[in-house]
Order: structure tokens, then sequence, then C-alpha cells
């Protein structure tokens, strides 16, 4: 797991960092990338499968950075710049309780026991020892397929976990 700090460094990281420093207000002057566009944290909503075979779900592309969640289906589509991620709904740490965005900090959330993920799912702190849940995902076209029978956990499975990205331009 990398629990490497980066509060100078990673978007999200320096996000959390300026927020607990009292610094928050401070973002939209002094941040950059992610931290500093506020189309993220208004990209949030809800989406559905275009369709379904078995545990393959088909989605149209992501066309912004955000969240869009399927709930039925417990699966998190995050585009974050670039890269499109397809996450668990479900906490890793219990495996039972469903995470929640919080649009103001841009992590999702667990409200059991208040861990704090990135929006690719990187662990920020909390009792988890595992980042979110990611599953197998590919590009077809404009769409995004998704298998949820192939769920990768972080600390098991590290380079299926870090592989399961798309790039879009
Ligand atoms: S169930 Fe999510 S942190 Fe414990």
């Amino acid at each position: 797991m990398n629990r490497t700090p980066c509060a100078a460094s990673c978007p999200i990281g320096r996000a959390r960092f300026l927020r607990s420093s009292a610094l928050g207000a401070l973002a939209g002057i002094v941040g950059s990338g992610l931290f500093a566009d506020p189309a993220f944290a208004q990209s949030v909503g809800s989406i559905v499968p275009t369709r379904s075979h078995g545990s393959v779900l088909t989605y149209a592309l992501p066309a912004k950075e955000g969240a869009l969640i399927d709930a039925g289906n417990g699966v998190i589509l995050a585009r974050v710049r670039n890269a499109v991620y397809a996450l668990s709904t479900i906490c890793p740490h219990r495996a039972v309780t469903r995470l929640e965005w919080l649009p103001d900090a841009r992590e999702f959330h667990c409200p059991k026991h208040d861990a704090h993920f990135q929006p690719d799912g990187e662990l920020i702190d909390g009792r988890p020892d595992r980042a979110m849940d990611r599953y197998a995902v590919h590009r077809a076209g404009q769409s995004l397929v998704v298998d949820t029978a192939a769920v990768f956990q972080q600390d098991a499975a590290q380079d299926a976990w870090s592989r399961a990205v798309v790039t879009v331009a």
C-alpha cells in the first residue's frame, strides 16, 4: 500500500492538507490541477449501464472529470483528468458499508469509521488497510466495459489493481 505522504505533490492529498490547515479558502488562488478545478466537485451524478451481460456492464465513456455512481451495480466510474477507474462502492474495511462522495473535500468517505479515499480510490486515511477495490475495465470505442466479476484488491493484486484504468484523450 502506498502511504507516501503527498501533501505537497498529490492534488487530493494537497486538498486534504490545505483543508486541515484552514487554508482551503485559498485553494482556488494557490492551487492547480484537480484541486483548483471546480468542475470535478460539481460533476458527481448517477449512471446506469447502456448494456449488461451477466457481470459485464457497458457504460458511456465519462466525458468530463468527476464521479458517476451506479448504485444498483455497486460501481463508481471516476474520471481523474485523463484516467478513468471503475471502483467498488463498498468500503474495503468491513466490506458492507457503502462509500459516499464528499463534494467539498473531493473525496470518497466511509461513514462507518470515517475513512477517506482519493477519487482514484487510493486510501488517504482511516482503518482500511488498502485502497478502494477496482474492477477490471477496458475501453470499447466510446464505451467503457466493466467486469464486476473481476475485482482487484490493492494489497492482494497490486499489479492488476494498478492496471485497472483506462486512459482517455
Ligand atoms: S467500514 Fe469503512 S472504514 Fe470501517
